[in-house]
């Protein structure tokens, strides 16, 4: 219902200069620890892209948190994207920029190519995450099925980047 999501949106903190002077962190571990907030949460992560996808990838490490809950909800499987130098496989690497610095992903090939794959992630900022894991899927003939994450925030214009992008909240 919209206002299980009303109450989920209220439960994610913002929490200034975090983890550096000038950022504000938005926390979704309230949200997280109310269950009917989860689950509004992920049905309208999910909603546009039902019978659309056959898994979903979750970026680590904060898309890990949504991942299995949308692979449940969904009645799917999950696939697993990780911080560089964690997979005892990878398949594919792909490297994005950071604020201050670079970092990389990396994907096991456990997917058959062309399998349709959700992307999820809980917070879209500059976009440069999402689009490396968009990336990722690409070099290992996934198809993308849909992006989507918890909040948006608007004025970093991440859609620019990886867009379209769902998002359930925006600020
Ligand atoms: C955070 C957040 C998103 C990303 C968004 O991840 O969880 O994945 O930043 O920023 P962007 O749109 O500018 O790329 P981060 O890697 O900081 O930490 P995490 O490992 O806790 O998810
Ligand atoms: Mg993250």
């Amino acid at each position: 219902t919209s206002q299980a999501l009303q109450r989920a949106e209220s439960l994610i903190a913002t929490i200034p200069d975090f983890p550096e002077p000038g950022i504000l962190f938005r926390d979704i571990s309230p949200l997280l620890a109310n269950a009917d907030a989860l689950r509004a949460s992920v049905d309208a992560l999910i909603e546009p892209f039902a019978g659309q996808f056959d898994v979903v990838a979750g970026i680590e490490a904060r898309g890990f948190l949504l991942a299995g809950a949308v692979a449940i909800a969904a009645g799917v499987g999950m696939a697993p994207i990780r911080k560089a130098g964690k997979l005892p496989r990878p398949a594919a690497s792909v490297d994005y920029a950071l604020e201050y610095g670079r970092a990389s992903i990396e994907m096991s090939d456990d997917l058959t190519p062309g399998t349709r794959v959700l992307l999820v992630d809980d917070i879209l900022a500059t976009g440069g995450t999402l689009r490396a894991g968009q990336q990722l899927l690409a070099e290992l003939d996934l198809k993308l099925a849909g992006t989507a994450v918890l909040m948006e925030l608007v004025e970093l214009d991440g859609q620019a980047a990886c867009g379209p992008v769902h998002s359930v909240f925006q600020v």
